[in-house]
């Protein structure tokens, strides 16, 4: 195929360079938001007379026509990317003024604007879906107020914990990747169209005009840094990959709670798989996939980093690499999500008796005991080195605090009574810990309440 670019070359590209140089195989992704700019870039160089408004809207009119093309499905992905594949079908439906699209500007300028535009929707999107996650989640937690689930340290029972408390926690995490998107998405949305290839250009535009088209909350101050630029892609990928992190962390519990040694929740058949060997099977793909998946998406950000690091100003074909990652990030990112969230609508059940008789048998409740001590005059430090002994009385004898005789209580010290048993029911356990942001079911519905209105 010709090349678009000038005649000062004399031979056709070789065949396997040319499929090596092009991104059409997979930067078509950005015509929609190519086609915007486009038709900003467009109405700009009316508005400054630089091309006249018949021609500017002739332009306008031929990118919407590429437009529907591309939903249809018949536009045709002809050239090296995106970028020139439009101009080539501009050219084709509205003639020679087609040819007038690219003046003032670059692919250099033009990409990296296509790029932030794509994000800033992905940003939008991806925060939405964390909304909807959310109040999934806390319509869950609002069922299990006073569920109680042990809770661990070093994977050891250390404590019993409103289950709501423990959904609540992950709340915490995908608020924060809500807040953390908001940020960035300040300093994805500065237009960098009309930095031109690197230097800004000749012709009297007004960047200004098309960042406001755009709805960009600005542009970018320097035209080097405006196409050389991907801190906005790292930005991206670090918070993609902390809301994988969550998400993972969650798979792990599920698929934890699910195993016969837990046994703290149950798959329901629409969100669980089975083995094409063992009948008896029901296994927890989608937390194991979503698990798996962070891989993926660490692995895109350590790749854009490495593509940045040792860059000169200002474009360099390496940044090409960016888009892969990208997309297959924003891919990942709202299937994961939109999997976890039919997860928690309806693939589990928490297994309410197991959970109960979970917290009635271990000794999770020793803190408990210290601390009854403690509130009746002996110091910490004293009250835990006896409830040591008991605890260590209860292993040898394999019995649990609960089942020891009040002259038990009494012969490891005087100040226990007959409260002691209530003390130290899981029930009461829990709902005494209503220190600020503590599992205490006071606590809890409070929190609950805020997180309800932090998703609404
Ligand atoms: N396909 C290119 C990219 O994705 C567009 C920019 C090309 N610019 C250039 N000077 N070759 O980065």
């Amino acid at each position: 195929m010709s090349q678009p670019w000038s005649q000062r070359f004399d031979s056709p590209l070789h065949p396997t360079i040319e499929a090596f140089n092009a991104s059409i195989g997979f930067d078509l992704a950005l015509l929609p938001v190519d086609v915007r700019g486009s038709q900003a870039h467009a109405r700009m160089l009316a508005r400054q007379g630089i091309i006249t408004p018949e021609e500017g809207e002739q332009l306008v009119q031929g990118l919407a026509q590429i437009l529907r093309e591309y939903e249809q499905g018949t536009f045709p992905a002809q050239g090296e990317d995106v970028h020139f594949a439009v101009e080539r079908r501009l050219t084709e439906l509205v003639g020679e003024v087609g040819k007038k699209l690219h003046t003032a500007r670059s692919r250099n300028d033009q990409v990296a604007t296509d790029l932030r535009l794509y994000l800033r929707e992905a940003i939008d999107d991806v925060t939405e879906q964390l909304r909807r996650f959310q109040q999934v989640l806390c319509g869950v937690a609002a069922a299990h107020v006073e569920t109680l689930i042990p809770g661990y340290t070093h994977l050891q029972r250390a404590q019993p914990v409103s289950l709501a408390h423990h959904l609540l926690a992950y709340f915490e995490m995908f608020q924060r990747d809500k807040i953390r998107l908001q940020e960035i998405r300040q300093r994805v949305n500065i237009s960098p169209l009309g930095a031109g290839a690197l230097a800004g250009t000749t012709f009297p535009i007004d960047r200004e005009y098309t960042a406001e088209l755009l709805g960009f909350q600005g542009v970018c101050a320097n035209s080097l840094d405006a196409v050389s630029d991907r801190d906005f892609v790292v930005e991206f990928l670090t918070t993609a990959s902390l809301i994988l992190v969550h998400l993972s962390r969650m798979s792990e519990e599920l698929i934890l709670w699910s195993s016969q040694e837990f046994g703290f929740i149950q798959w329901r058949d629409s969100c669980a798989t089975g083995s094409s060997m063992m009948p008896q099977k029901k296994n927890p793909d989608v937390p194991e996939l979503v698990r798996g998946k962070t891989g993926r998406v660490f692995g895109h950000l350590q790749a854009l980093l490495v593509i940045l690091k040792g860059l000169p100003l200002a474009y360099n074909k390496d940044l090409q690499e960016d888009k892969e990652a990208v997309f297959d990030t924003v891919k990942t990112l709202k299937t994961c999500l939109a999997a976890m969230t039919i997860v928690w609508q309806e693939g589990i059940v928490f297994q309410k008796q197991r959970l109960a008789q979970a917290v009635e048998s271990d000794l999770s409740n020793a803190t408990d005991v210290a601390d009854y001590l403690t509130t009746k005059g002996v110091p910490f430090r004293s009250a835990y080195q006896i409830t040591g002994q008991i605890v260590k009385f209860c292993v040898n004898s394999g019995r649990l605090l609960k089942d020891l005789t009040l002259a038990e209580w009494q012969g490891f010290h005087p100040q226990f009574a007959e409260d002691i048993y209530q003390a130290i029911t899981p029930q009461e356990v829990v709902a005494r810990r209503n220190s600020l942001g503590g599992t205490g079911f006071a606590q809890v519905r409070t929190a609950l309440a805020k997180a309800q209105a932090d998703c609404a």
